[in-house]
């Protein structure tokens, strides 16, 4: 039986919410906060609660409106359960109470990172078991995904996000966040081997990656510069964000390579890659795992970036496969700030 759930997701600045029945996305709604937390530099949890708060009922409303369909027509309701900011967490785990309460509909809580892992087979009904790369602003990880419960993690960042570093490399070279896109348009035009940048934990064995060392290094390069011309010019900018970049690449593509040694030991019949978060839509690490993966015969699958990103079609869909497993969950169900996969 198909099954058509509405998702919920509210667990860091996205507030959404999504109808999908099967892998057919009905409807997926995302209000973002970036501009309420613009001038902190980075999420002000206690904002972010309250802004989930203000439009999670409005977000549901608007994913039901576009998919054409009433409460009384949906199979549950899933919904972030963690790991995320607690406040924006427990918004929305109230909302689908309260919603599964009134309507009777059953719920299902989901692990924000399953929703991220599961989306290739939302979007390309990619068979399991399948290695997924998940690099956002948040979170950099390698997973073997078994099954919609069953995940090896075989290594990821031992201290910051990729993502993350792109937007500090944003802040401390003066450019606009989000600072991906920044950083990535202004590499255009840089010379990536005029600053020497380094590759941390590249000739250290497994999957384990480290990516705070590189934006101390890029405040230094900076540094250097400013103290010997009095500033930087957009050619200064260029060839350090260009330098930041091909050094991230360098280590995701050979970190990659490792953890796909690693997931083609298990000999799967059909081997597939896919990458999902916000930093899979930067050009330079896409091609490069792209060419990794011609090269190893091996899938590659890049959801929609609008897939990629936080959003409430993962969440239903993750809800979807655990519900036909026959999970299900009820009031008590409580929000977790941490929640390893
Ligand atoms: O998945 P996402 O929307 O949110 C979470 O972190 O959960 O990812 C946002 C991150 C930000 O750090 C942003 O700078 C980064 O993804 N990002 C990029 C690019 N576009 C967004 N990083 C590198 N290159 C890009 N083109
Ligand atoms: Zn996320």
């Amino acid at each position: 039986m198909t099954l058509t759930l509405l998702g919920i997701e509210s667990s860091c600045d996205d507030t959404a919410a999504a109808v999908v029945r099967g892998t057919d996305v009905l409807a997926s709604v995302v209000y973002g906060q970036t501009a309420l937390h613009a001038d902190f530099g980075g999420v002000v949890p206690e904002i972010a609660a309250r802004a989930h708060a203000e439009k999670l009922d409005r977000c549901v409303e608007q994913a039901l409106q576009e998919s054409g369909l009433t409460l009384a027509e949906l199979d549950g309701i899933a919904v972030t359960a963690g790991p995320g900011l607690i406040g924006g967490v427990l918004s929305g785990v109230m909302c689908a109470k309260g919603i599964s309460a009134a309507t009777g509909l059953p719920l299902i809580g989901v692990n924000h990172l399953a929703g991220h892992a599961l989306t290739p087979r939302l979007t390309d009904q990619v068979a399991y078991p399948f290695l997924m790369l998940l690099v956002s602003g948040g979170h950099c990880q390698f997973l073997i995904v078994e099954s919609h419960d069953t995940y090896q993690r075989i290594g990821g960042t031992i201290d910051d996000a990729p993502g993350e570093a792109f937007d500090k490399t944003a802040r401390i070279l003066g450019l606009p966040q989000p600072g991906g896109p920044s950083v990535e348009t202004a590499a255009q035009s840089g010379k990536p081997k005029r600053f020497t940048l380094p590759r941390p934990l590249l000739n250290q064995a497994g999957c384990d990656m480290s990516f705070s060392g590189l934006k101390t290094a890029i405040l230094r390069a900076r540094d250097g510069v400013v103290a010997e011309k009095g500033g930087l010019t957009a050619q200064d900018q260029s060839d350090l964000c260009a330098g930041f970049q091909a050094a991230v690449t360098d280590v995701l593509i050979e970190k990659t390579r490792r953890a796909m040694q690693i997931y083609l030991a298990l000999n799967p019949a059909r081997r597939s890659f896919a990458i999902a978060g916000g930093v899979a839509a930067n050009g330079a690490i896409r091609d490069g795992l792209m060419q990794l993966c011609t090269e190893l015969d091996t899938d590659f699958v890049a959801p929609p970036l609008a897939l990629c990103t936080d959003n409430a079609a993962m969440i239903a869909y993750a809800g979807i496969e655990m519900m036909q497993a026959g999970h299900r969950d009820d009031l008590t169900l409580s929000a977790r700030p941490r929640w390893p996969l």
